[in-house]
């Protein structure tokens, strides 16, 4: 049996098997990887894509990683912090709009006590029945997982940038690391959270080897959801004359990880629409099925800047759905508000 008939088995692959997956364009041209991967994810989501109602609530973060626009030792960062009430009032504005999941996520802030979360997200969840709650807050212990979880906080978004440990340590400060990373995400998916996993395309010091690495560790993670974008690099970080990621090979990485996982849900990033025009519907038909735009109000959304560029307008404007909506459905997929579980 080939690699990639191994692959659709459920077989685990080799970092030798990965590095020629990922490489070797001759006897794996990306336009056939993407079409594989757009068999299958047909075959399971249909033509369907996944709104998802991002709400970026604080540019605040403890963390000091080398690639991050809001990175702690940025001083030149705007920093905002929304109120839970403010928060919340966005989240049921979206859901009058139809909204079904809502994705709270900002740095590392810890102003947010769990205190201060459970409360909103039983809100949330009571304001919006029905709807999902996907947190993406980083790290914090094991129990403050199990409250929010408890309180009703549905799914977690946690990159694990990659998946190289010696990689791992030339993106961030030694304060944090890759085993703490993982240790995070094994915690959330014994919880019970749809868990998201994910990692920066052509990120400084990645490699063919460092992206094996991290078909390796989804494979074994095995999460339901897995977010990747082309790295773009920010004026005012360490990376800032490091060059941004590649778009064709993010395109591939979606149809990989989608042969390799087949019932993910992989977002349409906004790096990737930041990086393309096109991004959106170059990442449907690579494999993609979910795109977040962005919801969170005007006058803080500017703040909210992880590298240069950054779409706060246009096609991620939450307030815009129907252009957003055209666009798909003129490239054949149909924009759905349904909260869109893990199949
Ligand atoms: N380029 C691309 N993606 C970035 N992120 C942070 N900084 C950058 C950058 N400069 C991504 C990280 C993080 C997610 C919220 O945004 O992967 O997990």
């Amino acid at each position: 049996m080939g690699v990639i008939e191994r692959l659709a088995a459920g077989e685990r692959l080799s970092l030798g098997e990965w590095r020629s997956l990922i490489a070797d364009e001759e006897t794996y041209p990306s336009s056939r990887l993407g079409e594989l991967a757009v068999s299958v994810r047909d075959s399971i989501y249909g033509r369907r894509v996944f709104i998802r109602g991002l709400v970026e609530f604080t540019s605040y973060c403890r963390n000091d990683c080398y690639y991050c626009g809001i990175r702690r030792s940025n001083g030149k960062a705007a920093r905002y912090r929304m109120t839970p009430e403010s928060i919340l009032e966005t989240c049921v504005r979206g859901y009058a709009c139809g909204f079904r999941t809502f994705v709270l996520q900002g740095g590392e802030d810890l102003f947010w006590s769990d205190d201060i979360l459970v409360p909103l997200i039983r809100n949330i969840k009571e304001s919006c029945p029905g709807a999902a709650v996907t947190l993406s807050l980083g790290e914090r212990s094991d129990e403050s997982y199990g409250r929010l979880r408890d309180a009703g906080a549905d799914r977690y978004l946690l990159r694990h940038e990659t998946a190289d440990s010696a990689h791992y340590g030339r993106l961030h400060p030694s304060s944090m690391s890759l085993d703490g990373r993982k240790r995070c995400l094994w915690t959330l998916k014994r919880l019970g959270y749809q868990t998201g996993a994910g990692m920066m395309i052509g990120s400084p010091y990645s490699s063919v080897d460092t992206l094996a690495a991290d078909m390796a560790f989804l494979q074994e993670l095995s999460p339901e959801m897995v977010g990747m974008g082309p790295f773009i690099p920010h004026h005012d970080t360490p990376f800032r004359n490091e060059k941004r990621g590649s778009v064709a090979l993010t395109l591939r990485m979606i149809s990989l990880v989608r042969l390799a996982l087949p019932h993910a849900l992989i977002p349409a990033t906004t790096a990737l629409a930041t990086a393309s025009d096109d991004g959106h519907i170059q990442g449907f038909n690579a494999g993609a099925n979910v795109v977040m735009p962005n919801i969170t109000p005007q006058q803080e959304r500017e703040k909210y800047s992880l590298y240069d560029g950054k779409k706060i307008s246009g096609e991620e404007d939450g307030s815009d759905l129907s252009v957003i909506f055209d666009s798909f459905r003129k490239a054949g997929y149909e924009a759905s508000m349904e909260r869109g579980d893990y199949l």
